[in-house]
């Protein structure tokens, strides 16, 4: 059976990560995201006050971290381990949120990270979310979906996720944290945010989700008959 690596690259909370959920679990592919490792990276660096503008601050502390992906039964999607202590429950957290984008600026994260990717693409068979997935990590991936949805679409999803574990939180913290780091991440040097020029454009603004997986399911069957 041929298997592919479909790649799903978008703004922040555009449901890149529930659309790539829903195909590897359909194809029974792996599921990964990339987000998750920016995310541990940077819960490490804000743990360990690493001073992220130091080449050599961030050199050292790469080398002491180790991230793996184990996958959850009772879940059924993976969850990632930051040197051997499972973090997702830390690092979608305001704090993490606040300081993600400025640390993915970081070249040698940057290559840290994607070299890490790359490595579980070897076997195809992977959906993987992020940024520059269709760009940079898997630029021969044979399917590429750009996710985008309206912005107050957008925040409304997010601010629903982080409520539902903090109820101070507030529509305007979350719209800012979402337009700055839509900002950093198309703007930076390495690799930014953009759509690849092979990659089919998917607005979810106006569609369920069920009805955005039978759209890319279709666009998976006719790149499993290429
Ligand atoms: O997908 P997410 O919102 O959890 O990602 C968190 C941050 O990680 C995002 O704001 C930018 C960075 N990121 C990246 O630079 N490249 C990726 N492939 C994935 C995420």
């Amino acid at each position: 059976m041929k298997k592919i690596i479909i790649a799903i690259d978008g703004f922040s909370s555009c449901g890149k990560s529930t659309l790539a959920k829903q195909l590897a679990k359909k194809l029974n592919y792996v599921f990964v995201d990339s987000g998750a490792m920016y995310r541990a990276i940077t819960l490490y660096f804000l743990r360990n006050h690493i001073d992220w503008n130091s080449e050599n601050a961030v050199h050292e502390a790469l080398q002491n971290i180790t991230l793996d992906f184990e996958y959850n039964d009772l879940k059924g999607t993976s969850d990632i381990f930051l040197n051997d202590e499972n973090v997702e429950s830390f690092i979608r957290d305001m704090l993490v949120s606040e300081s993600v984008s400025e640390v993915s600026t970081i070249k040698e994260v940057r290559e840290f990270a994607v070299a890490q990717q790359q490595q579980m693409g070897n076997k195809k068979g992977i959906v993987m979310d992020g940024r520059d997935i269709g760009t940079t990590v898997f630029p021969d991936a044979e399917l590429k979906i750009f996710v985008t949805a309206d912005v107050a679409v957008r925040v409304a999803r997010r601010y629903q996720e982080l409520f539902a574990k903090d109820a101070n939180i507030t529509l305007e913290e979350v719209q800012q944290n979402l337009e700055m780091r839509d900002y950093i991440d198309s703007n930076r040097e390495v690799s930014p945010l953009k759509k690849a020029n092979d990659a089919i454009v998917l607005d979810n603004s106006n569609i369920t989700r069920d009805e955005q997986l039978s759209i890319a399911l279709e666009w998976v069957d006719e790149k499993l008959k290429d």
